[in-house]
C-alpha cells in the first residue's frame, strides 16, 4: 500500500463554518495562499451553493491556488454540484466534494429517506459529478453511526461510479479509536472494489478524539486526512492538521506513513488563522500553543540546556518556531538565569550571579513569569558596583482614607541600624522625609516618575527619579513588583550615588552622570 497519506485541509469550509472563525473573501485568499506554502495536498475552499460569498472565495482560489487541488462541497443533488462545478471549473486541479448522510438516525430524522433511496442519491450524485470533473470525492456523513454493512454497500457503490476518495466521516465525534480503527480496516476487507479509490478519514473533536481517531484510520488504511488548521471546525473542532502532520512525522516509525506537508510552515499558518480569525490559541495546544516549546521546571531546564532531546521530541525549527524558550520563573535554577542573561549580553561572575539569583528568586516568588526586561532591572538595580552607604532595611507605610500617609522606615549604615518615622502628603513622601531625617541630607526631589516594565497586572514598576544635593543633581532608580518599596528604594539609590560623588569630588559639573 502506498505510504503517503495526502493531507485534505478544510479549514476554509468545515473550519470556517464554525462560530467565530468566519473569514471575508481576501481573508480567505490569503490564508489558501499560505495552506499552499504549507503544502497541503487538497485544499477544501467552500461551499458553494452556501451563498454567494462562498461561490466567489472558491471561484477565486481556484483561480490563484495552481499547486493543490483545490475542493468544492456539495450535497448530492444537481443543483449544488452543477453549482460546486461553476465554481471550480477554474482550477488546475478541481475536486468535485458531494455528500449525503447514511447512519439511520440522520435518513430517519433529518433526510426522511430510505436506506435504497439514500443509495440512489449517492450513486447519482457520483455519476453527474463525474460527469462534469475527474477528481470526485464522496462522503458518508455521520458514516461512524451507519450500519456496517449499509455504510459497505454505499462505499462499494460509488466507487463503482468512480469516485476517486471516499471519506468516512465520524461527523460527531462519537468515535472511539478502536472502533474508528476497525470501521476503516472493516471496508478494507468487505468492499471488493475498495483499491480503486483512497479511504479518507473526517475527525470530529467533540470527545477530543479527532487526532486521535484519523490515526487509527491511518493505521487501517486510511491515505487522506481530513484536518484544519489549529483544529478548528464545528463544535469542539476537527482534527488539527498541525497534530496530525507532526505525529505522523515524529513518530513516523511507528505508523510507517508520511506527508507531503511543509513542516516549518506550521507555525506561520497557525499564526495567520488566529490573527485572521481573531481566535485565541490555548497555551498549551500542542505544537503551535505558547507553551508547546517553552520549558519553566529547574529539571528540565537544566535537561535542555545540556541537550534538547531529554525534554523536546521535536525541534521548534521543524514546526517554524525560532528556539525553545526557557521561561524564568519561580522553578528555574541558576544554570538557567546563567544562560539567559549569556543570551542578554550579560556576562555574570559566580558572585554577581548568586546576588542575581538571589533577587531573581525573590521576583519569581511574587510574579508568574520573569522577563528579560526585569533581568535587566535586577543586574542595573541590585548588581551594580555602586558603593551603598545607606541600605534599605525595613519599610512600613500606612496610607489611605481619612488617614495621615506615615511612613517607618530603617536605614542600614555599614553595621549601624537606624530607624525613624514621619508623616507626609502620601506614603513616599512620608518615607522620603523620614530618610531625609535620618540622613541628616537635605534633599531636593527633582523629578519622579514610575513605569511598568514587562506586562502583566504584576509586572515590575520602575521608578526613575532625579534628586539635588549640594547644587548638584543625582538620578535614582530601582524596579520592584511593589512601588512604594521601589519608590523608596530608588531614592536611597540616588542618595548614595550623591554620597559616592561627594567622595570622588566630580564637583566641576552640575550633572554628574552615574549611569
Ligand atoms: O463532518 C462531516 O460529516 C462533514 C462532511 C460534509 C464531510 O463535514
Ligand atoms: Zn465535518
Amino acid at each position: 500500500m502506498n505510504n503517503q497519506v495526502f493531507i485534505f485541509d478544510t479549514t476554509l469550509r468545515d473550519g470556517e463554518q464554525s462560530p467565530g472563525c468566519s473569514m471575508n473573501f481576501s481573508e480567505k485568499i490569503k490564508m489558501a495562499k499560505q495552506l499552499e506554502r504549507l503544502g497541503v495536498d487538497i485544499i477544501e475552499a467552500g461551499f458553494p451553493i452556501a451563498s454567494d460569498g462562498d461561490f466567489e472565495s472558491v471561484r477565486e482560489i481556484s483561480k490563484q491556488v495552481r499547486n493543490c487541488t483545490i475542493a468544492g462541497l456539495s450535497r448530492a443533488n444537481a443543483k449544488d454540484i452543477e453549482r460546486a462545478w461553476e465554481a471550480l471549473k477554474y482550477a488546475a486541479k478541481p475536486r468535485i466534494h458531494t455528500f449525503i448522510a447514511t447512519s439511520d438516525i440522520h435518513l430517519k430524522y433529518k433526510l426522511k429517506k430510505t436506506r435504497e433511496q439514500v443509495l440512489e442519491d449517492a450513486v447519482s450524485a457520483v455519476q453527474l459529478a463525474k460527469s462534469l470533473c475527474n477528481d470526485v470525492e464522496f462522503s458518508l456523513e455521520d458514516a461512524s453511526r451507519t450500519d456496517i454493512d449499509y455504510l459497505c454497500q454505499v462505499v462499494e457503490a460509488v466507487i463503482g461510479e468512480g469516485a476517486n476518495v471516499v471519506n468516512i466521516p465520524d461527523t460527531v465525534g462519537y468515535a472511539i479509536p478502536e472502533e474508528y480503527g476497525k470501521i476503516i480496516r472493516t471496508i478494507f476487507e468487505r468492499v471488493p472494489n475498495v483499491s480503486k479509490a483512497i479511504i479518507g478519514v473526517h475527525c470530529h473533536n467533540d470527545l477530543g478524539l479527532a487526532v486521535a481517531n484519523s490515526l487509527a484510520g491511518v493505521m487501517n488504511g486510511a491515505r487522506q486526512v481530513e484536518c484544519t488548521v489549529n483544529g478548528i471546525g464545528e463544535r469542539a473542532g476537527n482534527a488539527s492538521l498541525e497534530e496530525i502532520v507532526m505525529a505522523i512525522r515524529t513518530r513516523s516509525e511507528a505508523l510507517q506513513v508520511h506527508t507531503n506537508i511543509n513542516t516549518e510552515e506550521i507555525y506561520r499558518s497557525s499564526k495567520m488563522l488566529s490573527t485572521v480569525t481573531g481566535t485565541y490559541i490555548q497555551r498549551n495546544k500542542a505544537i503551535v500553543g505558547e507553551n508547546a516549546f517553552a520549558h519553566e521546571a529547574g529539571i528540565h531546564q537544566d535537561g535542555m540546556l545540556k541537550n534538547a532531546i531529554t525534554y523536546e521530541i521535536m525541534t521548534p525549527q521543524s514546526v517554524g518556531i525560532k528556539h525553545s524558550t526557557l521561561v524564568l520563573g519561580k522553578h528555574s535554577g541558576r544554570h538557567a538565569l546563567k544562560q539567559r542573561y549569556e543570551e542578554l549580553g550579560y556576562h555574570l561572575e559566580p558572585e554577581e550571579l548568586e546576588k542575581a539569583y538571589a533577587l531573581f528568586s525573590k521576583i519569581a516568588d511574587e510574579k508568574k513569569q520573569v522577563f528579560d526586561d526585569d533581568l535587566i532591572a535586577i543586574l542595573q538595580d541590585e548588581v551594580s558596583s555602586l558603593e551603598e552607604t545607606y541600605k534599605l532595611e525595613t519599610l512600613q507605610v500606612t496610607s489611605g482614607i481619612n488617614l495621615v500617609p506615615t511612613a517607618t522606615v530603617g536605614l542600614k549604615k555599614g553595621s549601624q541600624f537606624m530607624q525613624d518615622s514621619s508623616t507626609g502628603d502620601g506614603p513616599v513622601d512620608a518615607a522620603y522625609r523620614t530618610i531625609d531625617r535620618i540622613t541628616g541630607m537635605k534633599v531636593d526631589l527633582l523629578d519622579y516618575s514610575i513605569k511598568s516594565i514587562a506586562w502583566g497586572h504584576d509586572a515590575i514598576g520602575e521608578v526613575f527619579l532625579k534628586i539635588a544635593v549640594d547644587g548638584f543633581t543625582f538620578n535614582g532608580r530601582s524596579a520592584s513588583t511593589d512601588v512604594i518599596t521601589g519608590s523608596v528604594k530608588a531614592y536611597v539609590n540616588a542618595i548614595n550615588h550623591a554620597i559616592a560623588a561627594r567622595f570622588r569630588k566630580q564637583n566641576q559639573e552640575h550633572t554628574i552622570a552615574v549611569w
